[in-house]
């Protein structure tokens, strides 16, 4: 496995590999979740590129950039075992040198939800990942479904700047209390931790009502409202019902996929989610055929 921290280094390198590459973009700190996109994009190409920089311009100033987990060593061990061909790991001048001034705006899927509280979020993560694919020239990229807007923002961008690349969305690896791992986990205090998987609860307890045949938005989110209403440290930011391909709001009963998301905070600690409903949708092929699809 090679590491390399230099443009022109990576362009060489990525020319010696062989057959299709995939390509995991992520910004360290390596979990199972990260784990088991190396592994399916291990499983699909010849060759696999796996990215670690923690993107400066996708964090607002209030953000956590400055604590955000860093553990490159233990991180490069991972990606050994699981048998990476390519770790690229710039720095934030090498991926923004002096004078940078070129951004990648995607607007609709870019505006609600994730965007609405984090306004320079997407701006931040379209002009990386833009510059990522540019670089790795791969067949497959591989991102997580627990950012489900990203997944729905990479695509637009993708599809509207004809990268010619497909991508691919893998469910959410979840812990056995049903926390959905995330890097941020680690934040979280013994308590925080403990009152975590009410977003899986009421993700849960929404799936059920939609299986038993409950279409109306506003009872589907109550569901969800009164779970997360059950943890007294739960602070909910929002909770949404969204049409799963083009992210508009949902608010009358219909049939088409949905994805339900939230963004709850654990005192210091902002933790999202989600699922699509019906809830069969969350498998592999599932959803890397429906979420964002583009249709036009
Ligand atoms: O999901 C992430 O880790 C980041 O947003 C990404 C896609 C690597 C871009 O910085």
């Amino acid at each position: 496995m090679q590491v390399i921290e230099a443009i022109e280094a990576l362009r060489q390198q990525r020319k010696k590999l062989p057959g299709t590459l995939g390509l995991v973009p992520t910004m360290g700190a390596l979990h199972d979740g990260h784990l088991a996109l190396v592994e399916t994009a291990r499983s699909e190409n010849d060759s696999v590129l796996v990215t670690i920089f923690i993107n400066p311009t996708q964090f607002a100033a209030n953000e956590d950039l400055d604590r955000y987990p860093r553990d490159l060593p233990g991180d490069l061990r991972l990606l050994e075992q699981c048998g990476v061909d390519l770790v690229f790991t710039p720095t934030p001048e090498v991926m923004y040198p002096a004078r940078y001034q070129t951004y990648v705006i995607v607007e609709d899927v870019a505006q609600g939800l994730e965007g609405k509280q984090r306004p320079e979020h997407f701006r931040g993560v379209a002009t990386v990942v833009a510059k990522l694919f540019n670089l790795a020239q791969a067949d497959c990229a591989y991102f997580g479904q627990k950012d489900a807007q990203q997944v729905v923002v990479i695509r637009r961008m993708a599809y509207d700047l004809n990268f010619p690349l497909e991508i691919k969305i893998h469910p959410t690896i979840r812990e056995a209390d049903g926390l959905a791992m995330s890097s941020r986990n680690r934040y979280l205090n013994a308590d925080e931790r403990k009152a975590a998987p009410v977003l899986y609860r009421a993700l849960q307890v929404v799936g059920a009502a939609y299986r038993s045949g409950e279409r109306q938005p506003k009872i589907l989110l109550q569901k969800a409202h009164d779970t997360l209403r059950t943890e007294a440290l739960a602070q909910v930011e929002y909770v949404a019902l969204n049409d799963a391909r083009t992210l508009e709001r949902v608010e009358s009963p219909t049939d088409t996929p949905l994805l339900l998301s939230m963004a709850v905070r654990f005192g210091g600690t902002r933790l999202i989610d989600n699922c699509l409903l019906p809830l069969e949708f969350n498998d592999y092929a599932g959803l890397t055929a429906t979420l964002g699809a583009i249709n036009t």
